[in-house]
């Protein structure tokens, strides 16, 4: 197996190292790239943050949540030896003087070398600013090639990411700032593009002119209560529609780029992120909050945060504009499961055919990532029965080179590779679109509707596909 492996020493800063997304996210993905000796033999790793905390401390945490959290087995020694790299840093995010003493720190252990400095941002958006700001000033201290990695939210709204865009890019170029979304790190979603470029087949297939509609479905059985204080303040749509599921939607559906570079698939992404389309209004959208999310601590009685939301939209481009597209998320549903189902036309003699069902192009993403592809035959003789003829083939990533999407992604800042991470015109284009929806939801117009835990979510989401002629489909989930 051909394993990419760091080669030269460097530096991994984690500010917000006391966090959760650091603890769930980060460390575990560290302890997978060192698991699968992709690690280099030199490199210091420095978690930042304002929590008081001695080095000793940090990496009892650190084993800690890599012991709950890393898919690869546990290798005590490659665990050890990964710590012994780790040093902890407490500084204020804001004060110029924590970073004079955090480059003396990092310049004290590479021995005075300026190594390439990876950079990862798990703090809340408002202060990414504050630390761009504070590390390009000690930039030429530490090292020209520092990389910043910023994960979503992306501020709250296009006019508060126009705003972190319009500092963070005054600190650092665009080829060294990584802006991250998970979903574009998980193997399925990756096959997306791999699935077009590998079969005109299927790519050919691809066109608005072809397609009766898409739905993306992703839904979640957990609720939030361990992220309450975030989760309350946004809601549902900017939580997985503003960047996971647009993104999705925007690798299915855009021009297949000429080339597999980043420019190019980034412009192709952008022509249709920014020529997405609300049409509905109130009638576009139906939201819903569980039942039993009044009752997590934190949150008001009155909360008119949505926890589902099912959206219509169209994409204002040639092939696309008639073909509704269909967007449901939600958490504390029956199921956690996601998936894309596009639904191909029938010929045009046979639209009113019952007998034929319309073919299917199905893309589970989680927690199986398998293809399907429904095709119709008739049962042979003189039957006029016609049967399923669906292939399916499963698309998760065999062999040992596997990794999960923080692993995936962080190994693409390494090898300072764009694709898989987004640009601050796709944001602002996504943003733009879900303030307009955010806009519809937010003025009351629509009914909040109240769902049962571990349901399907509010049934009123089917007045949203009837009112084109469709229905939702529900792929079930394989029983193991
Ligand atoms: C995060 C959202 O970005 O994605 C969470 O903030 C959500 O609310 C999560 O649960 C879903 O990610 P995944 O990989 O479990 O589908």
């Amino acid at each position: 197996m051909n394993l990419y492996r760091i080669e030269k020493p460097f530096v991994f800063s984690i500010f917000g190292a006391s966090g959760d997304l650091a603890k769930v996210k980060i460390f575990p993905a560290l302890y997978d790239l060192a698991a699968q000796r992709r690690l280099p033999k030199e490199y210091v790793i420095f978690g930042y943050s304002r929590t008081p905390m001695s080095d000793e401390a940090f990496r009892k945490m650190v084993e800690k949540s890599v012991k709950g959290k890393s898919t690869l087995p546990m290798n005590q020694k490659i665990l050890d030896e990964l710590i012994r790299h780790m040093f902890y840093f407490s500084g204020q995010y804001d004060k110029p003087g924590s970073y004079n003493e955090f480059a003396s720190k990092i310049l004290l252990k590479t021995k005075g070398r300026k190594l390439t400095h990876l950079t990862y941002l798990a703090v809340p958006p408002q202060v990414f600013t504050k630390i761009s700001k504070n590390l390009a000033r000690i930039r030429p201290k530490i090292g020209e090639d520092l990389r910043l990695i910023i994960e979503k939210p992306f501020g709250h709204d296009e006019a508060s990411a126009r705003e972190i865009f319009h500092h963070v890019s005054m600190d650092f170029s665009s080829d060294k700032i990584f802006l991250l979304d998970h979903y574009l790190g998980k193997d399925a979603v990756q096959s997306i593009l791999v699935l077009r470029y590998a079969n005109s087949i299927l790519n050919t297939l691809l066109n608005g002119n072809l397609i009766s509609n898409i739905q993306i479905t992703a839904s979640e059985d957990l609720s939030v209560a361990n992220r309450i204080s975030y989760f309350d303040q946004v809601g549902i749509i900017k939580d997985m529609i503003q960047s996971h599921l647009l993104q999705m939607l925007s690798l299915l559906t855009m021009e297949l780029p000429v080339e597999q570079k980043s420019e190019s698939i980034h412009r192709e992404k952008f022509a249709v992120l920014s020529a997405l389309k609300y049409r509905g209004y109130e009638k576009g959208m139906v939201i819903g909050q569980h039942e039993s999310y009044k009752n997590i601590e934190g949150v008001k009685k009155a909360s008119w945060t949505p926890t589902f939301a099912a959206i219509r939209l169209f994409i204002d481009r040639q092939d696309w504009y008639k073909v509704p597209i269909y967007i449901r998320t939600g958490k504390m549903l029956k199921k956690k499961h996601t998936y894309v189902v596009v639904e191909f036309k029938k010929h045009a003699f046979q639209e009113k055919n019952n007998l034929i069902q319309n073919n299917k192009l199905i893309i589970e993403l989680q927690p199986d990532q398998k293809i399907h592809v429904k095709l119709y035959t008739k049962t042979g003789g003189a039957s006029s029965e016609y049967t399923d003829l669906t292939t399916s083939k499963s698309i998760a990533c065999f062999g040992d080179d596997c990794l999960p999407e923080h692993g995936r992604l962080l190994l693409d800042v390494f090898q300072s590779d764009q694709s898989n991470f987004l640009t601050f015109e796709e944001i602002i284009a996504t943003w733009k679109f879900t303030d307009k929806i955010l806009r519809c939801s937010e003025s009351k117009k629509v009914k909040l509707h109240l769902y049962e835990d571990y349901s399907d979510g509010p049934s009123q989401q089917d007045a949203l596909t009837k009112r084109d002629g469709h229905h939702w489909h529900d792929v079930p989930l394989q029983k193991k």
